[in-house]
């Protein structure tokens, strides 16, 4: 029988694809393809399979929770972008989970302009990495490999 690794999700929201051209002296110069292999790499090395979706639109991120809910994933890392502060929704569709989710942001969100400090999803993720850039998405999949472990 084949080996198969746990599948951990890592879900990026809107203006995400833009990492590297957009406002590098907030989110860094790195793209996100780039951040994405860096830490497939990482997940090889820790025995974890990663899955990558970004998406610009609301909906089509929740279609996307819909589909990997039937696959009762390992973990969740997600950086919403915008939505973090703004969407009901992706918090409901991120309750349909019991994984543990990490929520990732490059920049902290606390340091920045009043309406960035609200996360929607703050008390229903298992925790908030955030502003460490790329290496955040590094830390979130380090906690669910050491959780994952633990069990
Ligand atoms: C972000 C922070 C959000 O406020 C912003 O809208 C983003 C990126 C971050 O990674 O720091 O798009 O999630």
């Amino acid at each position: 029988m084949k080996n198969v690794k746990p599948r951990v999700h890592v879900i990026n929201g809107p203006n995400l694809n833009m990492l590297g051209k957009r406002e590098p002296g907030v989110y860094g110069i790195a793209s996100l393809d780039e951040i994405n292999q860096q830490l497939d790499v990482a997940a090889k090395g820790c025995g974890l399979e990663l899955s990558f979706f970004q998406s610009n639109h609301e909906g089509i991120i929740l279609d996307k929770l819909h589909e990997i809910f039937e696959e009762n994933p390992a973990g969740i890392i997600i950086n919403p972008g915008a939505l973090t502060h703004t969407s009901v929704a992706l918090r409901d569709g991120l309750l349909l989970f019991s994984c543990p989710i990490v929520e990732v942001h490059l920049s902290n969100i606390h340091k920045r302009e009043p309406f960035r400090h609200k996360s929607m999803l703050a008390d229903i993720v298992m925790g908030q990495i955030l502003g460490f850039g790329p290496q955040g998405y590094h830390m979130a999949l380090n906690a669910i490999h050491q959780l994952l472990q633990a069990v």
